[in-house]
């Protein structure tokens, strides 16, 4: 008994369990995977806030107050400018909206800049567009809070995005980085179940991946056996 109670608290301390983050700007489907209850933040870009149309400065900041009024979790919000002056004014005001607000700068030499200041300033960043350890070593270097390494995007170049984590992941423990792995770029259920297994300490996938976690025919074979003879039994 206390062997497993001390074996339990070592996993618990050594591998804390791996956050869900849904990657998307469509309130409806943060809203869905809000309700399975198993959310913990939001990831955006500018990508995904343009294919929910919504544009202009001010409607882009009502949008991320919006996700931070449904979510109460670390929510994305993508910096625009590419310098580190601009990235620094930006990341502030996306900042200001909400205390949930982490900022996200791409992985540029401006970029690491910036994470470098706002790590000083006490601002949580997500340094985005990884696709290598060395640029992970840098980001990890800056204080960056999150990395996001772009697995379905290395898989589309025919590299392996899995191996990716798994590296990053041994460098980080080796290094003690406090810098967590996001997973980004899932295109599958497959992909969330591997990262899981590979290191990442976040996970942000689109919401059909994720609810295709659920799925596996024999549950619904054994779910429609169950009903039939509990009927067959009562009437
Ligand atoms: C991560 O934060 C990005 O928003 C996202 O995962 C990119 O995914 P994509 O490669 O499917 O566009």
């Amino acid at each position: 008994m206390v062997e497993r109670l001390a074996l339990a608290l070592f996993f618990t301390f050594k591998f804390p369990p791996c956050y869900f983050f849904i990657d998307t700007a469509n309130l409806d489907q943060i809203q869905e995977a809000k309700d399975l209850g198993v959310l913990d933040g939001v990831t955006t870009n500018p990508s995904l806030m343009a294919k929910e149309g919504i544009t202009g400065e001010q409607n882009i900041l009502n949008h991320y107050k919006a996700i931070c009024q449904i979510v109460d979790g670390a929510v994305s919000a993508e910096v625009i400018s590419t310098d580190f002056k601009g990235m620094v004014e930006e990341g502030k005001r996306l900042a200001d909206l909400h205390e949930n607000i982490v900022v996200k700068v791409p992985m540029i030499k401006e970029g690491i800049k910036a994470i470098s200041w706002f790590t000083e300033n006490g601002i949580e960043t997500n340094c985005t567009l990884v696709f290598s350890a060395g640029q992970a070593i840098l980001a990890a270097k800056a204080g960056a809070t999150y990395l996001s390494p772009f697995i379905g995007r290395i898989d589309d170049s025919s590299w392996d995005g899995m191996e990716l984590i798994r590296e990053i992941a041994e460098i980080y423990s080796i290094q003690d980085y406090d810098t967590l792995i996001l997973a980004a770029s899932i295109r599958s259920s497959l992909h969330i179940v591997q990262a899981a297994k590979s290191g990442a300490d976040v996970i942000t996938a689109p919401l059909a991946p994720i609810m295709g976690l659920l799925k596996h025919p024999l549950t619904d074979i054994g779910l429609a056996q169950f009903l039939a003879d509990h009927k067959k039994a009562n009437g």
